[in-house]
């Protein structure tokens, strides 16, 4: 594996919580993602953002909240399903988050996502949940 690409050691990805790391795009942006650990181990991985407004961050810099194998947005309680990304309650029912590609081996997380690469552990330090810019809305509310 490309080490450049690891992420964290498998045994840093918690179960419950979610671990923020910043990945860079295809043209050079800043984004965000976040790995989480599954009741039967897998670890999965999906960017950090709501699918009702995309400019609301899912984890925000200290954890998401995560309960019973979901994790919700604090804005307006849409709940996410960690094992598949689906939105089972909420403005954005329906709705799937955005899933990064990963792969488990040598003991590390590494990103294996033709659209991203790694950047850095923790928050991108963009400015993306203080409002003022356009959103995006997927369910017309
Ligand atoms: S911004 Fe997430 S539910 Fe509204």
């Amino acid at each position: 594996m490309d080490e450049s690409e690891r992420v964290a050691d498998v045994e840093d990805v918690p179960e419950g919580e979610t671990l923020l790391f910043t990945v860079r795009d295809d043209e050079g942006a800043l984004g965000e993602a976040f790995l989480t650990q599954l009741s039967d181990g897998t670890v999965v991985a999906y960017r950090n953002y709501c699918r009702h407004w995309t400019d609301v961050r899912l984890d925000t810099g200290e954890g998401a909240r995560v309960t019973n194998g979901e994790v919700w947005c604090r804005r307006h309680g849409a709940t996410f399903q960690l094992d598949t990304g689906y939105c089972d309650f909420g403005p954005c029912e329906g709705s799937m988050m955005e899933e990064v590609d990963v792969t488990v081996a040598d003991g590390g997380v590494y990103l294996d996502d033709e659209e991203y690469a790694f950047e850095h552990l923790g928050p991108s330090g963009a400015d993306t949940d203080e409002g003022g810019g356009s959103r995006i809305d997927f369910t017309g509310s």
